[in-house]
């Protein structure tokens, strides 16, 4: 169960989402409040990218890693709840931005970070070459509510508590390419994976300390030339990613995909 304190800091984020983010036209939504709130997150983020307010240089993928001139993207064609192809667009851009990521790096290892139901996981391998292996890490499934070492946000509570049920890459011809690891990301031994890995995608818990000790884990990771990147920088929502990111980008540089929450680093 998430703690009374989490959903009152909740509230009051969307509370102020809500008078800066939303517009009087948005008022004819008051009927559908979680449409509202969609809308006044998605109009702040915007906002915040298009006044090049977000701190770090906006980057499409392809300005930092030009590959072939031109290359074609798999995009999974099914509609399901956790997919990035959405009403809105910014999921979109980061779909197509981490897939572009894998057309350009031709990654052979690549660690992830959040698998919840594979949604990710499976663009990964359908835009990788058949020899990639993709290692994708999640809490235990299944128990109420899963022991974690470090602080988490009331989000990040509702995801790992969520039934997973079928994997999207089940009965794909990538399934074989991906191994599924099961614990708490600040406990996991990433010794194997040390030097190794040449794609670190971040999509685990949204708090300061779990984007901290998971990018820390990543940096050991990722072999030199590889990348990391990280999903949520630049939401307005109960999300820390953005504050963890731009302390880092003083140290390494971080892009940001332009409307996208997106962001990387080649090391
Ligand atoms: C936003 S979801 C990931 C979405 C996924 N990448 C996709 O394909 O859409 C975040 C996931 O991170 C997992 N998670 C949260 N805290 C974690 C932790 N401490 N260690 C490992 N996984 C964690 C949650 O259980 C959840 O499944």
């Amino acid at each position: 169960m998430a703690s009374a304190s989490k959903w009152v800091s909740a509230a009051c984020v969307s509370a102020r989402n809500l008078a800066l983010g939303g517009s009087v036209a948005s008022l004819s939504l008051l009927g559908k409040p979680r449409t509202l709130f969609e809308y006044a997150t998605e109009s702040l983020f915007l906002y915040k990218s298009l006044s090049g307010k977000r701190g770090i240089p906006e980057k499409f993928v392809f300005e930092v890693l030009p590959g072939d001139r031109q290359y074609d993207l798999a995009i999974a064609n099914f509609q399901c709840e956790e997919g990035w192809m959405r009403r809105t667009g910014s999921y979109s851009t980061d779909l197509i931005s981490l897939c572009q990521l894998c057309h350009v790096l031709n990654p052979r290892k690549i660690f992830e970070i959040g698998t919840l139901r594979g949604y990710t996981a499976l663009h990964m391998a359908m835009n990788s070459t058949p020899d990639c292996r993709i290692f994708t890490l999640d809490l235990p499934k299944g128990s109420a509510q899963p022991a974690v070492r470090l602080r988490t946000t009331l989000m990040d509570d509702l995801h790992s508590q969520m039934e997973v049920g079928e994997y999207y890459f089940c009965g794909t011809p990538h399934a074989h390419n991906i191994q599924l690891l099961f614990g708490d990301s600040a406990a996991f031994d990433f010794s194997p994976y040390r030097g190794n890995i040449d794609l670190f995608f971040i999509d685990g818990a949204h708090s300061y300390d779990y984007v901290r000790s998971d990018t820390e884990n990543a940096l050991h990771c990722v072999r030199p030339g590889g990348v990391i990147a990280w999903h949520d920088f630049g939401r307005v929502g109960l999300n820390e990613v953005s504050k963890y990111i731009l302390e880092l980008s003083r140290k390494l540089a971080i892009y940001s995909v332009p409307g996208g929450s997106l962001a990387f680093a080649v090391l």
